[in-house]
């Protein structure tokens, strides 16, 4: 079957295309649209579909539109309950209403896909499939998270030969992730986008009142609440671009942990339930790598393994595959992120002689760009296929030299970020152990949080944060045998098997996609080197 699957109600439209249980491609329509997290998440923009996205995703898949057996939506209207505690019932109808309508307004956009079926699958539902079908195990344990779906905001279960078993779910308005989200608003930053800059913050003070949270948020059988929060009375509201006070940091800390308490209870509670040993998890909250790493070290299960688009796109792809699983088609786990788009050789030199600047193609491409890094210049480097999801991992990324602590304030800069946010490294699988401890290795997406060894650290401070630790990508040879001997390369220069790794976008703009995307972001910012697949730009006056 040839099942599109869309993520459109809340935020991070996307799309995806799963055929005959193997996933073809995934996008998130931000890429093609270039406005970050693709609409603003407000009722009022549920209408919008990630049409780009899917067009891709059929051309991709070298289908057209009346080729589609069933779209499959990532929200199931059916299931609001807006007579809930803390929802809005106008907007409410209103989010439901675009909702059900979706079928329609996306046959507007990829006309002739009248023929093909709608399946609308429950939030949830979607974001446990994106995980435990996806996920490199089989049958497994799942546990999901967010801020919200239909009428719940978490679930817990499993699958048994392939289908979705559900354990437990959280009913609104409890939500660990608007707790998060509300946070990151108190805090003066964008909510249902930002979340990650408070956990970045929470590394910079202790948890001063994890004794009031525990008071707030607990745990109850397989499910948790969330009394109503006054966020004044432990920090003052912060504007954006105000001081960042102790207090802010010491209520993110706070927050922070208690979140990684509850987590690693309910994983308490789904071990003893299902007896797995294995572990999937999605949904906004399985984008907290701190909390990832407490719970793949402390929590009870041998293994646990993330979607790499754990936020709300990824439930295009999850919706797909529930779909097709609950079709009884052997669905096959994701191979990687890798599934945006790509570029062959020539789009790629024809780009370059569109844009008419000097370019040439590099004998040895890896030891060129250690060259590069080794001099400390940052390359912007695009290769393969785009990522789906937030991080880049190395198709879309920039990289830099890890040992000049200096390098973590140029980048912050060239990408207008905040200076407390820390940049991350990549390295060799082989080598990861070396230097990294406590969480999981191989860590081949960025969702956990690893230990810097203590002899480490003063050798490569541009990627080490305040509290120690470094969210690594660990690279496979066999996998990505190009960024391995950048790697390789790079440490026969300088020592470290190491490199900066960082996506490749400047302020408030997603990551680069297509070629010109790079191309443009490489004429706007300070990078030394862009490379395109085979070839290489220089700015000028970069010595070769
Ligand atoms: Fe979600």
């Amino acid at each position: 079957m040839r099942i599109l699957g869309i993520n459109s109600v809340f935020h991070d439209p996307a799309a995806a295309l799963v055929v005959d249980g193997d996933v073809v491609a995934a996008a998130e329509e931000e890429r093609f649209s270039r406005r970050k997290h693709g609409k603003q998440p407000v009722p009022f923009s549920a209408w919008e579909q990630p049409e780009r996205a899917a067009a891709w995703c059929l051309r991709e898949g070298g289908i057209s539109a009346a080729d589609v057996d069933v779209v499959a939506f990532s929200y199931e209207p059916t299931l609001v309950d807006n007579g809930l505690d803390g929802l809005d019932p106008g907007w409410e109808d209103l989010r439901t209403t675009y909702a059900e309508r979706a079928p329609r307004f996306l046959r507007t956009a990829l006309p002739g896909i009248e023929h093909a079926r709608s399946r609308f699958v429950p939030h949830h539902y979607a974001h446990a499939a994106s995980a435990g079908l996806a996920a490199p195990f089989g049958d497994c344990a799942v546990l999901t998270a967010d801020g919200r779906g239909e009428s719940t905001s978490m679930l817990a279960g499993e699958y048994r030969y392939g289908k979705l078993e559900v354990h437990a779910q959280q009913r609104l308005p409890h939500s660990l992730g608007l707790m998060y989200e509300e946070l990151t608003e108190h805090l003066g930053f964008h909510r249902a986008g930002d979340e990650y800059k408070v956990m970045a913050l929470a590394a910079y003070a202790k948890p001063a009142h994890l004794s009031d949270f525990a008071e707030l948020v607990r745990v109850a059988d397989g499910g948790f609440t969330v009394a109503p929060i006054d966020w004044e009375r432990w920090a003052p509201r912060r504007r954006p671009g105000d001081e960042m006070l102790t207090a802010h940091a010491e209520l993110a800390a706070s927050v922070q942990v208690r979140l990684e308490e509850v987590l690693l209870e309910l994983t308490r509670w789904l071990h003893d339930r299902t007896g797995r040993r294995h572990l999937a998890m999605a949904g906004g909250i399985a984008l907290n790598c701190v909390a990832n790493t407490r719970i793949a070290d402390e929590g009870p299960f041998d293994e646990v393994w993330v979607q790499p688009a754990a936020g709300d796109a990824g439930t295009a792809l999850g919706a797909a595959l529930h779909v097709a699983a609950e079709s009884g088609e052997a669905v096959r786990p994701m191979s990687g992120a890798d599934l945006g788009r790509g570029f062959g050789e020539a789009e790629l030199a024809a780009k370059l002689d569109a844009a008419r600047v000097p370019y040439e193609r590099p004998d040895d491409l890896a030891e060129e760009v250690a060259e590069s890094l080794a001099r400390d210049e940052i390359v912007g480097w695009f290769q393969g296929r785009a990522e789906f999801g937030p991080r880049a991992l190395g198709h879309r990324s920039l990289l830099a030299h890890p040992g000049h602590a200096g390098n973590l304030e140029r980048l912050n800069d060239v990408k207008g970020r905040e200076q407390f946010r820390p940049i991350a490294p990549m390295v060799l699988t082989e080598r990861a152990p070396e230097l990294f401890g406590r969480g999981p290795i191989p860590s081949p997406y960025m969702l956990f949080v690893h230990d810097v060894a203590e002899e480490w650290r003063d050798r490569i401070p541009a990627v080490v944060h305040v509290d120690g630790t470094a969210r690594i990508q660990t690279v496979d040879r066999n996998r990505e045998p190009l960024l391995a001997r950048v790697l390789d390369a790079f440490a026969a220069r300088t020592g470290l098997p190491t490199v900066v790794n960082t996506s490749f976008n400047t302020a408030g703009r997603p990551m680069v996609d297509d070629p010109v995307d790079a191309l443009e972001c490489f004429g706007a910012s300070p990078i030394d080197l862009l490379v395109l697949g085979p070839f290489v730009v220089r700015r000028p006056g970069v010595r070769r």
